[in-house]
């Protein structure tokens, strides 16, 4: 089984246990309130995102997730996505041999929850979220944000819409310039988008943002490789944060994080999300972890959603074999 040891950080109302097993290191956020159980939030705010979750399920499968009641920010209709097979010389300008990435994936995300993508390696989930935010355009599909048409946006009105829809990259090591310093790396967005802003405020505003993810000022004139992995990511969550969003799309942001790190930062995103009333789409491949963060889960497998609805119900009732297989490979499920 395993010895539960477990660690209190200074300014939060959470405890991180962690779990030393034979065959590796499980966690676990809890959230403690009285009377809920491991793995239990019990917060109002917490019970309310829960029933909501519960209101929003429309139980089993099919592409679409959620019929919402309540303000929904995203709407994702039949978004499709294919990559040529061969790349170079041999991918004949894009016209040769495709698969298809994403195959026709709809959902709704409510203002203020977490909806999760779970699902394996490669099935899809980066290109979903690349989408999302047009970093990568659709091949076919319509998305929806904030009352908008995305697509159809281009010039000011894009951007403008952009400043709106930030991401927490899977690869803290990749995603960060390290030819630029933090406080020009965090402080770009800033720049593009409000160009008019004094250095002074600039920099104050970076030097604030830094700070309520966890780190010093003096990170502002130090280079990425002087930070850990942890460290990393808080810069690119300061940088998502920046601009205050309405919706981040996080990508694996734990994923490359050694498991008490990734808690911590877990933590942070949980507290920023209720501090500036952020909508995450989380996307992860580790139940656990969508388990202790979301209201609503798709699970993702070769590109389509095959199972989706809220987290207590998919987890507890999976309707979709491939979901009960992604089961059966966690030992063992906080609260489950
Ligand atoms: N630019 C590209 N050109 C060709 N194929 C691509 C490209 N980007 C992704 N793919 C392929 O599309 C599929 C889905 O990739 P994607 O990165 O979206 O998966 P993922 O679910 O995010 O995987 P992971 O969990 O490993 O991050 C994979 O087979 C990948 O090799
Ligand atoms: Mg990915």
């Amino acid at each position: 089984m395993g010895a539960w040891s477990w660690c209190c950080f200074p300014g939060l109302t959470h405890f991180v246990a962690a779990r030393i097993r034979p065959e590796g290191l499980t966690y676990s956020l809890l959230r403690r309130a009285s009377g809920a159980r491991d793995g239990e939030v019990n917060s109002p705010l917490h019970r309310e995102r829960r029933d909501s979750g519960r209101r929003f399920s429309r139980g089993g499968g099919g592409n679409t997730v959620g019929f919402l009641t309540m303000a929904t920010l995203l709407e994702a209709r039949e978004l499709r996505k294919s990559y040529s097979r061969a790349t170079g010389v041999l991918s004949g300008n894009g016209r040769g041999p495709r698969f298809t990435a994403v195959d026709g994936v709809s959902f709704s995300v409510a203002a203020g929850e977490t909806f999760a993508v779970v699902g394996e390696s490669g099935c899809g989930k980066t290109t979903l979220a690349r989408m999302l935010l047009r970093l990568i355009e659709p091949d076919s599909g319509e998305i929806e944000f904030d009352g908008r048409n995305l697509l159809a946006l281009g010039g000011e009105e894009l951007r403008r819409q952009r400043r709106q829809m930030q991401m927490i990259f899977q690869d803290p090591f990749a995603s960060l310039n390290p030819r630029m310093r933090v406080g020009e790396i965090v402080g770009e967005p800033l720049a593009i988008h409000e160009p008019g802003l004094a250095r002074t405020e600039r920099r104050e505003r970076v030097a604030a943002t830094l700070k309520r993810v966890g780190l010093t000022e003096d990170a502002l004139a130090r280079y990425p490789h002087e930070f850990s992995g942890g460290q990393r990511q808080r810069i690119g969550i300061a940088r998502a944060l920046i601009l205050r969003p309405k919706l981040i799309v996080a990508d694996e942001p734990v994923s490359a994080l050694d498991v008490s790190v990734g808690a911590q930062v877990l933590l942070l995103l949980q507290e920023l999300q209720q501090e500036f009333a952020l909508t995450y789409i989380f996307i992860s491949h580790s139940l656990p972890v969508v388990a202790q963060v979301a209201t609503r889960v798709a699970v993702m497998r070769a590109g389509v959603f095959v199972e989706s609805g809220a987290v207590e119900q998919v987890l507890r009732q999976p309707a979709h074999a491939y979901t009960r297989e992604l089961l059966a490979a966690v030992p063992e499920l906080p609260g489950h």
